[in-house]
């Protein structure tokens, strides 16, 4: 099979293909034949930092979620041919991921699912969808009356949790650090310009969502009402630590704070996910698809950070 191999830092234009063994399926295991798979800032992290860290697996197949269709159960019980969706859990990192025409995958991380969506919209879901459910309903437990905060709207992500909480009946507010970008936040119903101090200027906000992270969690606190969530998800702006965090000044009376990891899906989210999707006809934002064959262009439009929407690549 086809497969993207990593030894070490590896900038986007040495990606390449190589030819390598398809995987046997083992007692716990199962192997999937890889149809597509959206890709991530992690990816990009491993890629080209840490490779080096003795704690991720060398040589390895990179990719932390793919969709397919299973193609040896083994002892999983799955069906041949059966579709799924797979993620997370060390895969592309403690074992090899999804950049390969076929995945062996522990099947707890492997699960099945009923969809409508084309290979290439499914590909663009799990990791997305799954982190953003995950923070509007684990973490901020988002109800029709809420007014949603969403900082950082314009990113994959951004756009998964504006769909998801508008067709749960929220007010939604999104921002944009570019004036230009601001058209991109037509579902949510305010489309707001970050300055990077929006306290004071937006209201009601009873649950917000910080995907651009510690440089602007502070001021998300103190847009947010008494009583309200703040979910820190993402760290677009590059801060990923807060130094000297004194709890008591810096997250206001009766505001609360929390966070959302993607590291533990479930069969029961999933199916709730792909059941809230289809009820609603909601369709992934794509931003960029391509071919498996051109995976260094895949890459290389990861790295640049311009494309708007999920980038999925088809096998
Ligand atoms: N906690 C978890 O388990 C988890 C899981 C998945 C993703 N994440 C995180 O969530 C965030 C979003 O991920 P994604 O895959 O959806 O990203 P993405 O689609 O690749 O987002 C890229 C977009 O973010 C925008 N952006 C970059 N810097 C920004 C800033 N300082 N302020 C506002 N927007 C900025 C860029 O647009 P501009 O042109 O506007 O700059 C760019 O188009 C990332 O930080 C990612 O690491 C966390």
């Amino acid at each position: 099979m086809k497969a993207v191999i990593l030894n070490g830092v590896t900038p986007a234009e040495q990606v390449a293909l190589s030819e390598v063994e398809i995987p046997k399926a083992k007692p716990g295991w199962v192997l999937v034949r890889v149809r597509g798979f959206g890709m991530n800032h992690s990816e990009q992290i491993l890629r080209l930092h840490e490779i080096d860290a003795d704690y991720i697996r060398k040589p390895i197949i990179p990719g932390i979620e793919c969709v397919g269709e299973i193609a040896d159960a083994f002892d999983s019980g799955f069906g041949v041919g059966q579709k799924v969706a797979a993620l997370m859990g060390g895969m592309g990192r403690s074992f090899d991921g999804s950049y390969a025409e076929y995945a062996l995958l522990p099947a707890r991380h492997v699960f099945p699912v009923r969809t409508e969506l084309s290979w290439k919209e499914f590909a663009a879901v799990p990791e997305t969808y799954f982190t953003a459910w995950g923070s509007l309903f684990e973490g901020l437990n988002l109800k029709p009356s809420d007014a949603l905060l969403v900082r950082g709207g314009t990113c994959a992500l951004g756009y998964a949790a504006i769909q998801i909480a508008k067709a749960l009946g929220c007010r939604v507010i999104a921002t944009t650090h570019r004036q230009e970008k601001l058209p991109l936040l037509a579902g949510a119903d305010e489309a707001v310009l970050d300055s990077g101090e929006l306290a004071g200027t937006v209201s009601g906000v009873t649950k917000a969502l910080e995907l651009v992270g510690v440089k602007t969690l502070a001021d998300t606190l103190r847009c947010t009402e008494k009583g309200g969530i703040v979910c820190n998800t993402g760290n677009l702006g590059g801060i990923y630590a807060l130094n000297g965090f004194d709890p008591i000044k810096y997250i206001p009376n009766g505001v609360y704070l929390t966070g959302f990891y993607s590291n533990r899906p479930s069969q029961k989210v999933m199916d709730e996910i792909f059941s809230f999707i289809d009820r609603n006809r909601l369709r992934p934002c794509v931003g960029a698809s391509y071919a498996f064959a051109d995976i260094r262009e895949a890459c290389a439009a990861l790295d640049g950070g311009k494309v708007n929407g999920k980038i999925v690549v088809e096998v």
